[in-house]
């Protein structure tokens, strides 16, 4: 039924539910001809591909036919390990516990400020500047700076889509981000590298005794750039989206707050903020009778494993009180030893926003002149503008 399909176009991945559910139940793994690259679909073998990193490395790229960069995420084994413990100690739970005082403030000031408005966009007011203040804390982006910082990181991911879309927009928002990364590297070596931010922790840093070469530190930086602000904001976005159009179960979060850390969870499983994410066979490895050649790529299709009715009742209902301890814990964040660094502080940040609007804002209403636009992505997933009206308590 879906043939010759284009994996890389951002629009493929729109409304992608019907064929994501055709692949689950028909080709559980396709060769994309176009790309020549391989998907797969359903929940265990996203997570059988993820586990096994003996034949699945990162190191050849995880976007379709993009070699990778010297960040951690494009590193394997050892180096990886090394890499990513760098800084892991700044997004533990027990870290984002001592960080909740601080983001609540934000998100309470945000919140307030939207109420002050006769119409919102929640993508814009909220769901946006709260990751990207948090982790421009974390990694000491000037103030005036952090707007432009989202600006480029946006134009950027659509490179991640694949190598037809790394056009010259993105290309100009990479050189705007790297001219901004000499400046913050050039302000640190002048303060003699004093500071606490993640930027100046990884300028201190050694691996083997020696320290990171320039592009690990700004191909790092842009890494925690990406992650902080461009996914958190999708979920924020996409989940109050979903509860605007439920508002029994919107309201059954204010009667009982304590159901919020598991409508976080249905909301990662229902946003999938990320579409996939590519490993490169390092051997041949044969899946439902066809086989992934050494060297050749398979992309990780997220939300449809996040779907895949084999793991979920009525996968394609949101809904806040589903029982994650009796169905499976659902894959936005991947699985394996590349697993979401900022699971945690995506978590925070998703539950204030749940927390600070379910206790100010009675409904939130989509004008009926308006309506919400989508992000067109093969990468990411998300709203681009989420137009609301909201009811105070
Ligand atoms: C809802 C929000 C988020 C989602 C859905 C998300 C999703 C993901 C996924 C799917 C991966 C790859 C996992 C794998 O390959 O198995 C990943 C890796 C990563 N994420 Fe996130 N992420 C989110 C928020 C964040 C935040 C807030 C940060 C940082 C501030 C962050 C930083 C990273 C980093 C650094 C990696 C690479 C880790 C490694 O290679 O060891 N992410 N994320």
């Amino acid at each position: 039924m879906f043939q010759n399909v284009d994996f890389c176009a951002p629009s493929t991945h729109d409304n992608p539910y019907e064929m994501y559910d055709y692949f689950l139940e028909h080709e559980p793994i396709y060769f994309d001809e176009k790309n020549e690259v391989w998907e797969v679909f359903r929940y265990d073998d996203v997570v059988a591909i993820e586990r096994d990193t003996e034949t699945f490395i990162n190191s050849e790229g995880v976007r379709p036919n993009i070699p990778g960069d010297p960040a951690m995420i494009y590193q394997d084994g050892e180096q990886h390990n090394k890499q990513r413990a760098l800084v892991s100690s700044a997004f533990t739970p027990r870290q984002m516990r001592k960080m909740e005082h601080r983001a609540r403030e934000i998100a309470v000031e945000l919140v307030d400020t939207m109420l002050q408005m006769s119409e919102v966009d929640i993508v814009r007011d909220l769901a946006a500047p709260l990751p990207l203040r948090l982790i421009s804390d974390m990694l000491g982006t000037p103030e005036e700076k952090r707007e432009s910082v989202r600006q480029w990181i946006s134009t950027m991911i659509q490179g991640g889509n694949g190598p037809d879309y790394v056009t010259d927009e993105v290309n100009d928002s990479f050189d705007e981000f790297i001219m901004l990364h000499e400046e913050m590297h050039a302000a640190r070596l002048a303060a003699g590298c004093t500071g606490s931010d993640i930027l100046t922790i990884w300028m201190n840093a050694e691996i083997n005794r020696e320290k990171l070469d320039e592009s690990q530190l700004l191909f790092e930086h842009l890494l925690l750039n990406t992650g902080g602000a461009e996914t958190t904001r999708n979920a924020i976005a996409g989940g109050l989206e979903r509860l605007a159009n439920a508002p029994e179960q919107y309201n059954a979060l204010y009667d009982n707050p304590d159901l919020i850390p598991n409508a976080v969870e249905e909301i990662l499983r229902w946003v999938t903020p990320f579409v996939n994410m590519y490993r490169t066979a390092a051997r041949d490895y044969e899946l439902h009778g066809k086989v992934i050649k050494a060297g050749q790529q398979v992309g990780l299709t997220y939300p449809a494993a996040n779907r895949d009715p084999r793991k979920y009742s009525d996968p394609h209902k949101f809904d806040v009180f589903r029982d994650f301890t009796k169905e499976a814990k659902h894959l936005a964040f991947g699985l394996g030893p590349h697993f979401c660094l900022g699971a945690s502080l995506a978590r925070l940040e998703i539950r204030l926003s749940l927390e600070e609007m379910t206790k100010r804002v009675k409904r939130i209403r989509i004008p009926e002149d308006k309506e919400v636009e989508y992000l067109s992505s093969s990468f990411i997933r998300g709203l681009k503008t989420f137009p609301a009206i909201l009811d105070p308590r």
